[in-house]
């Protein structure tokens, strides 16, 4: 079969990035502009600021990444563009760059969903994974539970009800006054703390065993940190973000070991922001050794944000046939598995 190189593009929150990608699993290039540094100066993603810098970043990304494959536009048959979920302004940058791309070049669109993306970070990690499996996508915007049925078929079964475990780690690192992003900080200092100083609750979400909830162990950790602070007393961070970090990592690992063992899984993959956290790997890798299930997890690179991972879904997109008509839109709250 012909090789598919597919050239994607990635601009749904502070990064603009584009890759090339071969057959869906051979990265070739993969470019990323972040803009992490300006955002911090806020405490957090500025949406105006995101869109302004992916117009500046865009063009400058995908030629580089062209070049850093050592290809000219002949050798790509496709263009992949994320165009859900996140800021509307910063995906509309990609969008419309996509759209002026693919017309001008008359090469196919295919449209990715973020999330999508982030799973498919798992196909380049390990040349061997194949649906079915369950996947964990954790992430600044989004804890979701999902069965990958096959390329392209995903259900959710469990969900957040409030923050995103991404987003209840960088509000916790914020309070903490360790800026952002949160989760790294976090998941530095908590290797010098006691994750057993400090017992915080794990909620549990009624009617519903698979969703999760954090705006609980946030606000337990704001409680604790005003109650020291009127009692004047010291707060031992590293034990206080370490402690944290124990608790959304055992409810994480307890649902996702639910599903596997409830639906017969054999495989476990993670992704997602959250997914680089080394007490989350860790505690992953452990309970699948202990239940026989094989574990995934992307290269620290390819968690967070990143083109190459759109690149990947896109080329089993790209397979089974989907295509971007010319009025494709940025849908900022796309849901997986819709269209
Ligand atoms: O996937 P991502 O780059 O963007 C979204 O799609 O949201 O995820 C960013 C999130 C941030 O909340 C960041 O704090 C978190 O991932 N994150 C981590 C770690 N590295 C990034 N959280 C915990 N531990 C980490 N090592
Ligand atoms: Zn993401």
């Amino acid at each position: 079969m012909k090789d598919i190189n597919i050239l994607a593009i990635e601009s749904s929150c502070d990064e603009t990035a584009a890759a090339v990608v071969r057959n869906g699993r051979e990265v070739l290039s993969n470019v990323i502009n972040t803009q992490i540094d300006i955002h911090t100066l806020y405490g957090g993603v500025v949406p105006e600021i995101a869109s302004r810098k992916h117009i500046e970043n865009i063009n400058p990304v995908i030629r580089k990444a062209l070049k850093d494959a050592n290809m000219t536009w002949d050798d790509i048959d496709a263009i992949g563009i994320t165009y859900g979920p996140g800021l509307v302004g910063a995906l509309l940058v990609g969008v419309a760059e996509a759209k002026a791309l693919a017309w001008a070049l008359k090469k196919p669109l295919v449209p990715v969903h973020h999330i999508e993306g982030h799973i498919s970070a798992n196909y380049i990690a390990d040349k061997t994974l194949e649906p079915p499996f369950a996947a964990l996508v954790v992430s600044g915007g989004h804890t979701h539970l999902v069965e990958v049925k096959d390329y392209g078929s995903y259900e959710i079964i469990g969900r957040t009800r409030d923050d995103a475990a991404g987003e209840a780690f960088d509000k916790v690192a914020r309070a903490v006054g360790l800026g952002y992003p949160g989760g790294p900080k976090i998941d530095k200092l908590s290797k010098e703390g006691n994750p057993d100083a400090i017992t915080f609750p794990v909620a549990h979400v009624n009617g519903s065993a698979y969703d999760f909830s954090f705006s609980g162990i946030k606000s337990a950790v704001l409680n604790y940190l005003n109650g020291a602070q009127m009692k004047n007393e010291e707060v031992n961070k590293a034990d206080l973000v370490a402690s944290f970090q124990k608790a959304v990592v055992s409810a994480l690992v307890d649902h996702s070991m639910m599903l596997v063992k409830e639906k017969g899984y054999k495989k476990l993959a993670i992704a997602g922001g959250v997914s680089a956290n080394s007490a989350l790997r860790a505690a992953c890798e452990e309970a699948c050794k202990e239940a026989g299930v094989e574990f995934f997890c992307p290269p620290l690179g390819l968690c967070t944000d990143n083109a190459a991972m759109i690149g990947a879904a896109a080329y089993y997109e790209y397979v089974n046939g989907t295509r971007g008509a010319w009025d494709l839109n940025a849908i900022p709250n796309l849901k997986l598995g819709e269209r």
